[in-house]
C-alpha cells in the first residue's frame, strides 16, 4: 500500500478530490496517511475529520514540526494541495522525486512566489492571454520550478472574471492530480 499525504492552507477542495479518488478506486493500493495543514480553521482539516484522516497542524516552527511529521510518516508521495508555505530543502533532498504540487496556470507563465489562488487569474486576465490551465509538477527549492510532470489548458472567456476563470480550472484541477497521482505510483511498482 502506498502512503500518500497531503499538505493544504485553504479549502481543500483538491484534498477531497484525492480522498474521492481512493474511495472510488481512481487512485488504486494508497491510503492518505495524514493531511498536514498549513494553518488552524481551515475548511481541509473538516474534510479530513469527515473521513477519519489524521491531522497534524503546523506551528511556529513550521519546518522543523514538518521534518518531524515526514520522518514519522514515511510517506511514498507528498502532495501539496493549495500548501502555501515553501517547503525547507532538506525535505527537498530527503525525497527526491516525491513531492509534488498543483498549481493553477500553465507554467511556467504566472509561476513564483507572487502568484498563488486568484492573483494568478487576475494576471491572466490582465494579460489578455485566451488560454489558461493547470500544472503538477515536482517540487524543488524555487516556487513553482520544478519538472512538469503534466497540464491541462483551459480556455479563457472573453466575459471571465478571476473567479469564473478559477472555477474553470479547478475542475480540471480535480481530474488532473488524481490521474497524475496514480500514474506516478504505477510508476512505483
Ligand atoms: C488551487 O487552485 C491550487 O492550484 C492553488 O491553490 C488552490 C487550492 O485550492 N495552488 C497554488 O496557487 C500554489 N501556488 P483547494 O484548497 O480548494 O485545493
Amino acid at each position: 500500500m502506498h502512503k500518500l499525504v497531503v499538505l493544504a492552507s485553504g479549502s481543500g477542495s483538491n484534498f477531497q478530490s484525492i480522498i474521492n479518488s481512493v474511495k472510488d478506486g481512481t487512485i488504486k493500493g494508497a491510503s492518505i496517511e495524514a493531511l498536514i495543514a498549513g494553518k488552524s480553521g481551515i475548511e481541509a482539516i473538516e474534510r479530513a475529520k469527515k473521513n477519519e484522516i489524521p491531522v497534524y497542524t503546523l506551528g511556529a516552527e513550521f519546518e522543523s514540526e514538518l521534518i518531524e511529521i515526514l520522518d514519522e510518516l514515511n510517506p511514498d508521495l507528498i502532495i501539496l494541495a493549495g500548501f502555501l508555505k515553501k517547503i525547507p530543502s532538506e525535505i527537498i533532498d530527503k525525497y527526491p522525486n516525491k513531492i509534488i504540487n498543483i498549481h493553477p496556470s500553465l507554467l511556467p507563465k504566472y509561476g513564483g512566489k507572487n502568484f498563488y489562488g486568484m492573483k494568478v487569474h487576475q494576471a491572466v486576465i490582465e494579460a489578455g492571454d485566451d488560454v489558461s490551465g493547470c500544472t503538477v509538477h515536482y517540487v524543488n527549492e524555487i516556487y513553482d520550478a520544478g519538472k512538469i510532470i503534466d497540464q491541462v489548458t483551459v480556455p479563457v472567456k472573453a466575459d471571465d472574471t478571476p473567479e469564473t476563470l478559477s472555477k474553470r480550472i479547478l475542475k480540471q484541477e480535480h481530474q488532473l492530480y488524481p490521474k497524475v497521482i496514480q500514474k506516478l505510483l504505477n510508476n512505483k511498482n
